[in-house]
């Protein structure tokens, strides 16, 4: 039987296990996807484990950049964000990759429509819309780097805001982007940082932090902020646990339309088991 597996430091919120290991029964594959929780400290050892025992996993918080140190191999993709969120075990060979920036562009892409019926249906973007959009992306780790990666290549324009200021800066620099401190509200009325998309690729929001007494939502003023602006930007959430998170909640209160955080993780789930199996399942569902 063939061994998967995701990795992360919380990672009991996770709901990979269930989806891969639903597509395998579906498709009669003899293998089974866990949930394993690894300390900072036992990154290495794991990982010496993985290699003997596990065909792939996932990499999830806040392992994304760390790993890739213990791997012997990147996609070109995967080298060029500086993250990987999947690994494909080959022979005892560990090749990273990164399956997140194909998620947050199917998140992205994907609208809903009325037809001519008034029924409601889902449309598919070309990237190219993103072309000169003004983006706003809160955080700068390993997630944030596939975002901006994937935004910057489909030409939009995006300022990184992020609690550790230093952080930010890097990673503009990297992908050629602007900065500012994410001091729990935007400069939103202060100053000219008007956007059409605001994307959260922090974890504050998830129920296994929300539990530890971190913020609900990185961005607490977003409700009154926006619900005297005219053009109200698109408000997307990396956090799937839960779908509705307060960030997006708050989006909605105030007019804007959202995009729930399944949408990505599902996309970027198939897109690593067809990197595992060679098949690429059609039917991923929470
Ligand atoms: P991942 O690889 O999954 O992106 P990460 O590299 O640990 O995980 O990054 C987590 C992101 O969430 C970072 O941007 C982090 O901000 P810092 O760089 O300041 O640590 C952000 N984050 C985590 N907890 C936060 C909190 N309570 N408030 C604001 N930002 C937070």
């Amino acid at each position: 039987m063939m061994r998967f597996c995701v990795i992360g430091y919380p990672i009991e919120h996770s709901l990979s296990p269930r989806i891969h290991n639903r597509a395998f029964r579906r498709l009669k594959i003899d293998a089974h996807y866990e949930a394993i929780s690894v300390k900072p400290r036992d990154l290495g050892s794991f990982i010496r484990k993985f290699r003997k025992n596990f065909t792939g996993a996932n990499v999830t918080i806040p392992y994304k950049e760390r790993v890739i140190k213990f791997l012997d191999a990147l996609s070109p993709e995967a080298l060029a964000i500086g993250a990987v969120n999947c690994i494909v075990n080959r022979g005892g060979k560990l090749v990273g990759y990164n399956t997140d920036v194909y998620g947050v562009m199917e998140a992205l892409r994907k609208v809903k429509r009325q037809n001519a019926k008034g029924k409601s249906v889902t449309k598919k973007l070309k990237v190219s819309f993103l072309k000169g959009e003004k983006v706003v992306v809160l955080g700068a780790g390993g997630a944030a780097r596939a975002v901006v990666y994937g935004l910057k290549k489909a030409g939009a324009e995006v300022t990184i805001l992020n609690r550790t200021l230093a952080r930010a800066k890097k990673l503009a620099k990297e992908f050629k982007c602007s900065y500012m401190s994410l001091r729990g509200r935007l400069p939103v009325g202060r100053s000219n940082l008007a956007f059409d998309i605001l994307i959260n690729t922090t974890s504050v929001g998830m129920k296994a932090k929300v539990k530890n007494a971190t913020p609900e939502t990185p961005f607490p003023g977003l409700f009154a902020a926006f619900r005297a602006v005219q053009k109200k930007p698109v408000v997307m959430d990396i956090v799937y646990t839960p779908r509705m998170t307060k960030l997006l909640r708050d989006a909605k209160h105030a007019g804007c339309k959202i995009i729930t955080g399944d949408k990505m993780f599902l996309a970027q789930a198939a897109k690593s088991f067809e990197l595992w199996t060679g098949t690429r399942p059609k039917f991923m569902k929470l």
